[in-house]
């Protein structure tokens, strides 16, 4: 049986959709069944950090709403042995959506997936507790900054009524220069702030950035040291 992990955030923008695609394509270089699934309906942009905007025919609103079967749906990235993506729909919104269904659709993949992981919208809300409550680990992605951290807490905290037990946080986009000068929250500061373990430390690195616009993630460089970190992060959370 597969694992399913949710990629959280409590403010936008700290980096779920380029951890998800990051992470995903490290465990499916190691030889594992992979599937990252998108859940920003109506928003989605996993399909732009793969560089596979064209590429799919259906979506999980069709798969949620019965048009297909969820393999229709899946697009496969050769470029990483078995890394499949599931895109969401660009321009509907799925309404309706209850946690059975999300519970149906991750039993699915769990049968056919090593690791499933779970681009999620920024913030709680209804998807998030649907999501929560069927799902087997809860990553929460923060920023070096106050509100990041704020949101965090209430993120993770979120998680935990939903009945989500396993689960940890990545700190993204370091900038070790404001680090230094203090003028941001130290990792230490975070680290009290946060009550589940730290998977790992991402720094900001214009190569990953680039990556994600040139739809080329950067663990493709696999001996990189940005490869070598998603490579330490994955065992720390898996
Ligand atoms: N470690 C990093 N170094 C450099 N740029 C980064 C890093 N992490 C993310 N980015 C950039 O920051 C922006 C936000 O990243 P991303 O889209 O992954 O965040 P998100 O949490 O998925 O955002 P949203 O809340 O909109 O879904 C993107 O432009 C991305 O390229
Ligand atoms: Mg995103």
């Amino acid at each position: 049986m597969g694992i399913v992990a949710l990629v959280t955030s409590g403010k936008g923008g700290a980096g779920k959709t380029t951890i998800t695609v990051n992470l995903g394509a490290t465990l499916a270089q190691k030889g594992a069944r992979v599937c990252l699934v998108d859940f920003n309906m109506g928003l989605r942009n996993m399909d732009i950090y793969l560089g596979m905007e064209d590429c799919s025919l259906f979506d999980l609103g069709d798969v949620l709403t019965g048009v297909c079967k969820v393999e229709k749906a899946l697009v496969r990235d050769e470029r990483f042995g078995r890394l499949y993506m599931l895109p969401c729909p660009q321009f509907k919104e799925i309404n309706g959506v209850t946690a059975q269904h999300v519970a149906g659709l991750f039993a699915v993949l769990k049968k056919n997936f090593d690791y499933i992981l779970v681009d999620m919208p920024t913030g709680i809300g209804q998807t998030m507790e649907n999501a929560a409550s069927a799902a087997d680990i809860g990553i929460v992605v923060v920023t070096p900054d106050y509100v990041s951290l704020r949101n965090a807490d209430t993120v993770d905290r979120k998680l935990d009524v939903c009945g989500l037990k396993r689960r940890c946080y990545l700190i993204n986009q370091v900038d070790l220069e404001l680090l230094r000068s203090r003028s941001v929250p130290g990792i230490e500061h975070i680290a009290r702030n946060m009550s589940t373990p730290m998977a790992g430390i991402i720094t900001w690195d214009e190569n990953i950035h680039a990556g994600n616009n040139m739809g080329s993630p950067v663990v493709l460089a696999s001996d990189s040291y940005i490869a070598k970190n998603f490579s330490s992060i994955a065992l720390r959370i898996f």
